[in-house]
């Protein structure tokens, strides 16, 4: 990006159309979506047979069975979908290029399942879970990985004294059976001065949803760690509560569960929006939603180490897995790394931002690399001028790296950063 906030590509001749899931899109100033990323819309991983991502979907739904589940969702949506009809802000940091995948202006890959609210309520689902990829532009190590999938849950209820009961009694039910549950939960008030009621919300009634949410979210965190970590009545599964912001739901909480000696954040949630509903064309209705990360709590139920893992061909990573089953992942050797270094001077009409490096760093070597450091960061006192060093570190999870196949994707990273960004290599 230049200053005003635009790309500069130096000597590529600006692709006027880019095409995505079989759709094309005219390019413009916000474009920034690269081939490593087109390649994989497709993947729904999700979905793939024993893939320990398609087990954890099906094990969160499991824990939702009258619910409707969808899981096939393009991730192209317009950023009024991903931001505006949520009531993001114009100035929130997510909207920004360097941040988020964008086709074009109108359109762009979605950064959380969230984006589905409106149309999921509005095709008149009440109870509903949905699955889908979901990308962020972001740093490179071994827990960020541009593509991630994301589980978006929400119930809502008539407004009304026949919605009251259904909530009443689905509390009273779910209560029951976290009573005589190994589980131990630390909460914080459903509604507080800091976490407030949303003014168009009967207190009582959003009380009363917000305690649905908890219930049930308790019950889910059972279902997902409470056969696999060893818990017993002397080790209870240990859940807390915190108050949170989003700009989509009032009161806001997050879900974190001990795990492994550490409190593990599991996901977001609270009472929707009124907006969010009104613009959905379900005004009398109230309720709740969550989102929550897959590859995080896969990561830890499955033992796998790096995220890049999730996306292997490699038989010996997909075979050890089986759909329905969680095991703990052997990992095969550790090849060695390989770091490389490049410094140069940034061009004083092209600012570079740390995810456009690593987009490109993506683009080129692919899943080659394994995370990248900024080591040093200079500016010249006399010219001004900044200096940046960054470390790349290439392992590949499969194989071996020769020394010359990793000079050879280092030069032509090196060769991409001056086309693209006119650095200056030192
Ligand atoms: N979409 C949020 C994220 O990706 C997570 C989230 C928070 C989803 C609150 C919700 C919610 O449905 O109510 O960080």
């Amino acid at each position: 990006m230049d200053a005003s906030g635009k790309f500069c590509y130096f000597n590529v001749p600006p692709k006027i159309h880019i095409e995505i899931l079989g759709q094309r899109f005219p390019t413009d100033d916000f474009s920034n979506i690269t081939p490593a990323i087109i390649s994989k819309t497709a993947s729904q991983l999700h979905l793939k047979h024993s893939h320990p991502l398609s087990t954890l979907r099906e094990l969160i739904e499991s824990a939702y069975p009258d619910f409707t589940h969808a899981s096939s969702v393009s991730p192209l949506v317009t950023p009024f979908k991903n931001f505006d009809e949520l009531s993001f802000p114009l100035d929130h940091p997510g909207r920004a290029v360097t941040d988020s995948y964008y086709a074009n202006r109108d359109m762009m890959l979605r950064t959380h399942t969230s984006a589905h609210e409106v149309e999921m309520f509005r095709k008149g689902e009440t109870k509903w879970l949905l699955t889908a990829d979901v990308y962020r532009r972001d740093e490179i190590d071994a827990s960020h990985y541009p593509i991630f999938h994301q589980v978006e849950g929400a119930r809502i209820f008539d407004a009304d004294g026949n919605g009251l009961k259904e909530v009443e009694e689905d509390n009273e039910r779910l209560s029951k059976v976290l009573a005589s549950a190994n589980i131990v939960i630390e909460d914080v008030p459903h509604i507080s001065p800091t976490n407030p009621v949303q003014f168009d919300h009967d207190p009582v009634f959003s009380e009363l949803v917000a305690k649905n949410l908890k219930l049930s979210l308790n019950n889910l965190m059972l279902k997902i760690f409470g056969g696999v970590a060893g818990i017993s009545k002397d080790r209870p599964l240990r859940v807390r509560w915190i108050e949170a912001y989003f700009p989509f739901t009032s009161p806001s909480f997050e879900v974190e569960v001990f795990f492994q000696g550490k409190w593990l954040e599991i996901l977001g949630c609270g009472v929707v929006r009124q907006a969010t509903l009104n613009t959905a064309s379900v005004p009398n209705k109230i309720g709740w939603a969550f989102g929550l990360g897959l590859e995080r709590i896969a990561m830890v139920l499955y033992s796998i180490p790096d995220i890049r893992l999730f996306w292997s061909e490699d038989s010996r990573f997909l075979s050890q897995f089986e759909q329905g089953k969680i095991n703990v992942f052997q990992p095969y050797s550790k090849h060695p790394s390989c770091f490389k270094d490049v410094s140069f001077w940034l061009s004083p009409n092209c600012a570079l931002h740390e995810n456009d490096f690593c987009d490109v760093v993506r683009d080129t070597a692919g899943d080659l690399v394994e995370d990248v450091k900024r080591i040093d960061h200079f500016v010249h006192p006399k010219t001004k001028r900044t200096s940046l060093c960054y470390r790349i570190n290439y392992r590949s999870m499969d194989r071996s790296l020769s020394n010359e196949e990793v000079n050879h994707v280092q030069s032509q990273v090196v060769t991409r950063l001056k086309e693209r960004f006119a650095v200056e290599i030192r």
